[in-house]
């Protein structure tokens, strides 16, 4: 039976994070505690380990692990239009205003980032609303969703664009028929959507510059809660800079932004914790 993790574990523990940081090139080091320990707890019972020493010997033994471990603690639980009211003011307050911007500039290209985009739900489903929002507009613009993950398997189950009926079931019927065609799989997401997302590993933890600038809108939601403090302001620094101004941060709202934030964006909604990069002293 795997040992309970105590706090006298919490040495052996920064150890073992830190040869997963090494040896394997995940940075769990300054992701929530209990998050870690509890899902580690999987992988120790998985590999017979009784110790985080032991299961330091199983990496060393089995080096395909590291990326088991890393799939087991990224949490990918997501969901088309997963935050409906988030999209809504996407809708209602985002898109208009860089619409009209776009056109003001004579600029064609719409450049978004979903950050930590798990098994692809929340790409396709910004590029759903931009195709509704657009209507027939929609070939005027050169739309890039830049989609990425750590977690590899997510990344390759999201290039596939295939889900089963319960995960679209929420969807309304009209976006169903319109976006997807069903087949002996499930529902696979259409062409004309998945060609507007393209899907790439990035670890938003490891990685400084940001792979991106000039974004138009970047997604950061449901990952800032996973990490501690320190490093959500070190995440939320690399995206600030992959912005555009004006630019747009949709946090959604279970984030909770760090004051370090605050001084540099102007908040449009305080409730999907939307953000805009006006370049302005605010
Ligand atoms: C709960 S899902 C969120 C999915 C989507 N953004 C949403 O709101 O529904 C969290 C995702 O963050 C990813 N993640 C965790 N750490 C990451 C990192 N350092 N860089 C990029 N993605 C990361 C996980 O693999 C997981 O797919």
């Amino acid at each position: 039976m795997v040992k309970a993790i105590t706090e006298s574990d919490a040495a052996a523990l920064d150890l073992l994070l830190d040869k997963v940081y090494r040896d394997g090139g995940y940075d769990f080091r300054e992701y929530k505690r209990g998050m870690v320990t509890r899902r580690l707890e999987r992988r120790l019972r998985v590999a017979g380990a009784r110790t985080y020493l032991e299961y330091m010997w199983f990496l060393d033994a089995h080096p395909e692990e590291y990326q088991r471990l890393a799939e087991d603690l990224t949490i990918k639980t997501s969901g088309f239009f997963r935050s409906s009211y988030t999209f809504l003011q996407v809708a209602c307050l985002v898109l208009p205003e860089l619409v009209v911007h776009k056109r003001m500039q004579d600029e064609r290209q719409l450049r978004i980032w979903s950050t930590a985009c798990a098994r692809g739900e929340e790409p396709y489903s910004i590029a759903i609303l931009l195709a509704d929002f657009l209507g027939n507009r929609l070939p005027e613009f050169e739309i890039s969703i830049y989609a990425s993950d750590i977690n590899r398997q997510a990344l390759s189950e999201a290039r596939e664009g295939i889900y089963s009926p319960k995960e679209v079931e929420n969807l309304p019927p009209a976006t169903l028929k319109s976006y997807f065609t069903s087949n002996n799989e499930g529902y696979l997401v259409n062409s004309n959507i998945r060609q507007m997302v393209s899907f790439s590993y990035f670890d938003l933890v490891s990685t400084n510059p940001p792979p991106f600038a000039n974004l138009d809108c970047v997604f950061c939601c449901n990952i800032l809660i996973y990490l501690q403090r320190q490093l959500q302001k070190k995440v939320l620094s690399i995206v600030y800079d992959s912005l555009a101004t004006p630019g747009y941060l949709v946090l959604g709202e279970v984030e909770t932004p760090t004051d370090s934030l605050r001084p540099k964006l102007e908040c449009i909604n305080t409730k999907a914790k939307i953000y805009k990069k006006t370049g302005n002293k605010i």
